[in-house]
Protein backbone atom coordinates (compact mmCIF):
# COMPACT_ATOMS: atom_id res chain seq x y z
CA UNK A 1 0.00 0.00 0.00
CA UNK A 2 1.37 3.32 -0.75
CA UNK A 3 -0.24 6.89 -0.66
CA UNK A 4 -0.03 9.56 -2.94
CA UNK A 5 -1.96 12.45 -4.74
CA UNK A 6 -5.46 11.27 -6.58
CA UNK A 7 -5.07 11.42 -10.81
CA UNK A 8 -8.52 11.45 -12.48
CA UNK A 9 -7.78 7.87 -13.14
CA UNK A 10 -8.64 7.13 -9.35
CA UNK A 11 -11.27 9.45 -9.45
CA UNK A 12 -14.36 6.23 -9.92
CA UNK A 13 -12.33 4.55 -7.37
CA UNK A 14 -12.84 7.39 -4.57
CA UNK A 15 -16.43 7.70 -5.89
CA UNK A 16 -17.73 4.24 -5.04
CA UNK A 17 -15.95 4.12 -1.54
CA UNK A 18 -17.80 7.51 -0.84
CA UNK A 19 -21.14 6.88 -2.73
CA UNK A 20 -20.94 3.34 0.02
CA UNK A 21 -20.46 6.04 2.76
CA UNK A 22 -23.40 8.17 1.47
CA UNK A 23 -26.00 5.46 0.98
CA UNK A 24 -24.87 3.22 4.57
CA UNK A 25 -22.90 5.72 6.71
CA UNK A 26 -23.31 8.42 8.67
CA UNK A 27 -19.63 9.69 8.46
CA UNK A 28 -20.61 11.67 5.40
CA UNK A 29 -24.22 13.87 5.68
CA UNK A 30 -24.07 13.82 1.84
CA UNK A 31 -27.46 11.86 1.01
CA UNK A 32 -27.10 11.60 -2.62
CA UNK A 33 -25.01 9.57 -4.02
CA UNK A 34 -22.27 11.19 -6.67
CA UNK A 35 -22.52 10.76 -10.13
CA UNK A 36 -19.57 11.03 -12.83
CA UNK A 37 -20.09 14.56 -13.16
CA UNK A 38 -20.34 15.29 -9.25
CA UNK A 39 -17.36 13.13 -8.77
CA UNK A 40 -15.09 15.08 -11.31
CA UNK A 41 -16.60 18.65 -10.27
CA UNK A 42 -15.17 17.31 -6.79
CA UNK A 43 -11.76 16.09 -8.19
CA UNK A 44 -11.39 19.42 -9.80
CA UNK A 45 -11.54 21.46 -6.49
CA UNK A 46 -8.57 19.41 -5.44
CA UNK A 47 -6.02 20.20 -7.70
CA UNK A 48 -4.60 23.35 -5.40
CA UNK A 49 -1.34 21.66 -3.07
CA UNK A 50 -3.02 23.25 -0.43
CA UNK A 51 -6.52 21.34 -1.11
CA UNK A 52 -4.84 18.38 -1.98
CA UNK A 53 -7.50 14.65 -2.64
CA UNK A 54 -4.76 11.49 -1.90
CA UNK A 55 -5.41 8.18 -2.39
CA UNK A 56 -4.21 4.67 -1.08
CA UNK A 57 -3.67 2.18 -3.26
CA UNK A 58 -2.27 -1.55 -3.49
CA UNK A 59 0.02 -2.98 -5.90
CA UNK A 60 -2.30 -3.22 -8.59
CA UNK A 61 -3.45 0.91 -8.30
CA UNK A 62 -7.15 -0.17 -6.72
CA UNK A 63 -8.03 2.74 -4.64
CA UNK A 64 -8.10 0.95 -1.43
CA UNK A 65 -9.08 4.60 0.53
CA UNK A 66 -8.76 8.26 0.15
CA UNK A 67 -8.31 11.94 2.16
CA UNK A 68 -8.38 15.63 1.11
CA UNK A 69 -8.02 18.91 2.45
CA UNK A 70 -11.19 21.23 1.81
CA UNK A 71 -10.89 25.05 2.44
CA UNK A 72 -13.38 25.17 6.02
CA UNK A 73 -14.70 28.73 4.53
CA UNK A 74 -14.76 30.42 1.10
CA UNK A 75 -14.55 33.81 3.47
CA UNK A 76 -10.32 34.71 2.52
CA UNK A 77 -9.48 35.17 6.25
CA UNK A 78 -10.08 31.64 7.04
CA UNK A 79 -7.83 30.41 4.56
CA UNK A 80 -5.04 29.58 7.23
CA UNK A 81 -7.53 26.90 8.27
CA UNK A 82 -8.42 23.06 6.41
CA UNK A 83 -10.99 20.82 7.16
CA UNK A 84 -9.54 17.12 6.50
CA UNK A 85 -12.07 14.13 4.92
CA UNK A 86 -10.43 10.31 5.18
CA UNK A 87 -12.97 7.29 4.14
CA UNK A 88 -11.46 3.64 3.67
CA UNK A 89 -12.90 1.02 1.80
CA UNK A 90 -15.02 -1.47 4.44
CA UNK A 91 -13.28 -4.36 3.37
CA UNK A 92 -9.73 -2.78 3.93
CA UNK A 93 -10.60 -0.66 7.39
CA UNK A 94 -8.86 -1.38 10.59
CA UNK A 95 -5.50 -1.85 9.04
CA UNK A 96 -3.55 1.11 9.36
CA UNK A 97 -4.89 2.40 6.06
CA UNK A 98 -6.62 5.36 7.50
CA UNK A 99 -4.02 6.27 10.15
CA UNK A 100 -1.53 6.43 6.89
CA UNK A 101 -3.36 8.80 4.70
CA UNK A 102 -4.08 11.43 8.35
CA UNK A 103 -0.52 11.30 8.37
CA UNK A 104 0.42 12.30 4.50
CA UNK A 105 -2.43 14.88 5.19
CA UNK A 106 -0.80 16.55 7.92
CA UNK A 107 2.59 16.25 6.38
CA UNK A 108 1.17 17.94 3.42
CA UNK A 109 -1.08 20.67 5.36
CA UNK A 110 1.95 21.63 7.59
CA UNK A 111 4.16 21.90 4.19
CA UNK A 112 1.79 24.39 2.94
CA UNK A 113 1.92 26.92 5.35
CA UNK A 114 -1.36 25.84 6.79
CA UNK A 115 -1.88 27.07 10.38
CA UNK A 116 -4.76 24.76 11.55
CA UNK A 117 -6.78 21.55 10.41
CA UNK A 118 -10.41 21.09 11.83
CA UNK A 119 -12.76 17.96 11.12
CA UNK A 120 -16.42 17.64 11.83
CA UNK A 121 -16.94 14.31 12.95
CA UNK A 122 -20.17 12.10 13.17
CA UNK A 123 -20.01 11.32 17.34
CA UNK A 124 -20.71 7.29 16.59
CA UNK A 125 -17.83 7.83 14.16
CA UNK A 126 -15.56 5.81 16.77
CA UNK A 127 -12.46 4.60 14.37
CA UNK A 128 -12.41 8.40 13.31
CA UNK A 129 -12.71 10.08 16.71
CA UNK A 130 -9.93 7.48 17.67
CA UNK A 131 -7.32 8.77 14.38
CA UNK A 132 -7.82 12.18 15.20
CA UNK A 133 -7.22 11.97 18.81
CA UNK A 134 -4.47 10.20 17.95
CA UNK A 135 -3.07 12.43 15.65
CA UNK A 136 -3.34 15.56 18.56
CA UNK A 137 -7.09 17.01 17.59
CA UNK A 138 -8.65 17.92 20.70
CA UNK A 139 -12.36 18.27 20.97
CA UNK A 140 -13.26 22.21 20.72
CA UNK A 141 -17.33 21.17 20.88
CA UNK A 142 -20.61 19.24 20.00
CA UNK A 143 -22.64 20.88 17.67
CA UNK A 144 -26.13 19.02 19.13
CA UNK A 145 -28.62 17.32 16.84
CA UNK A 146 -27.40 19.32 13.69
CA UNK A 147 -27.59 16.36 11.56
CA UNK A 148 -30.63 14.06 10.32
CA UNK A 149 -30.11 10.59 8.24
CA UNK A 150 -31.47 7.01 8.03
CA UNK A 151 -34.07 8.91 10.58
CA UNK A 152 -31.46 8.93 13.23
CA UNK A 153 -30.79 13.02 14.49
CA UNK A 154 -26.98 13.33 14.58
CA UNK A 155 -24.29 15.07 16.93
CA UNK A 156 -21.04 16.39 15.38
CA UNK A 157 -17.81 16.48 17.25
CA UNK A 158 -15.68 19.67 16.31
CA UNK A 159 -12.29 18.70 16.87
CA UNK A 160 -9.09 20.82 15.87
CA UNK A 161 -5.48 20.31 15.54
CA UNK A 162 -2.39 23.54 15.17
CA UNK A 163 0.40 22.91 12.93
CA UNK A 164 1.93 26.37 14.09
CA UNK A 165 3.77 24.57 16.81
CA UNK A 166 5.01 21.32 14.14
C1 LIG B 1 -12.35 6.39 9.83
C2 LIG B 1 -11.60 5.52 8.81
C3 LIG B 1 -11.18 6.41 7.63
C4 LIG B 1 -10.34 4.97 9.50
O1 LIG B 1 -9.66 4.18 8.55
P1 LIG B 1 -9.05 2.76 8.98
O2 LIG B 1 -8.17 2.29 7.89
O3 LIG B 1 -10.13 1.88 9.44
O4 LIG B 1 -8.15 3.28 10.22
P2 LIG B 1 -6.95 2.54 10.97
O5 LIG B 1 -6.97 1.06 10.69
O6 LIG B 1 -5.71 3.30 10.65
O7 LIG B 1 -7.27 2.86 12.49
C5 LIG B 1 -8.57 2.75 12.97
C6 LIG B 1 -8.51 2.53 14.46
O8 LIG B 1 -9.82 2.72 14.97
C7 LIG B 1 -10.19 1.54 15.62
N1 LIG B 1 -11.62 1.34 15.52
C8 LIG B 1 -12.31 0.88 14.47
N2 LIG B 1 -13.61 0.81 14.77
C9 LIG B 1 -13.70 1.26 16.05
C10 LIG B 1 -14.76 1.40 16.95
N3 LIG B 1 -16.00 1.12 16.57
N4 LIG B 1 -14.49 1.87 18.18
C11 LIG B 1 -13.23 2.18 18.57
N5 LIG B 1 -12.17 2.04 17.75
C12 LIG B 1 -12.42 1.60 16.51
C13 LIG B 1 -9.43 0.44 14.96
O9 LIG B 1 -9.38 -0.70 15.77
C14 LIG B 1 -8.10 1.11 14.79
O10 LIG B 1 -7.36 1.16 15.98
P3 LIG B 1 -6.29 0.01 16.36
O11 LIG B 1 -5.39 -0.15 15.17
O12 LIG B 1 -5.60 0.56 17.55
O13 LIG B 1 -7.07 -1.22 16.64
C15 LIG B 1 -12.45 4.32 8.31
O14 LIG B 1 -12.78 3.51 9.40
C16 LIG B 1 -13.69 4.75 7.56
O15 LIG B 1 -13.63 4.94 6.36
N6 LIG B 1 -14.82 4.88 8.29
C17 LIG B 1 -16.05 5.32 7.70
C18 LIG B 1 -15.94 6.72 7.17
C19 LIG B 1 -15.48 7.73 8.20
O16 LIG B 1 -15.83 7.70 9.37
N7 LIG B 1 -14.69 8.70 7.71
C20 LIG B 1 -14.22 9.81 8.51
C21 LIG B 1 -15.08 11.00 8.26
S1 LIG B 1 -14.64 12.32 9.41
Amino acid sequence: MRIRLATSEDVPGIAAIYNHEILHGVATFDTVPWDDDAAHEWFGKHQDPRRPATVAIDDGGAVLGWGSLSEWSSRCAYARAAEDSFYVHPDHRGRGIGRAIMADLIGRAGAQGIAVLLARIETSCAASLRVHREFGFESIGTMRRVGEKFGRVLDVELMQRSLEDA
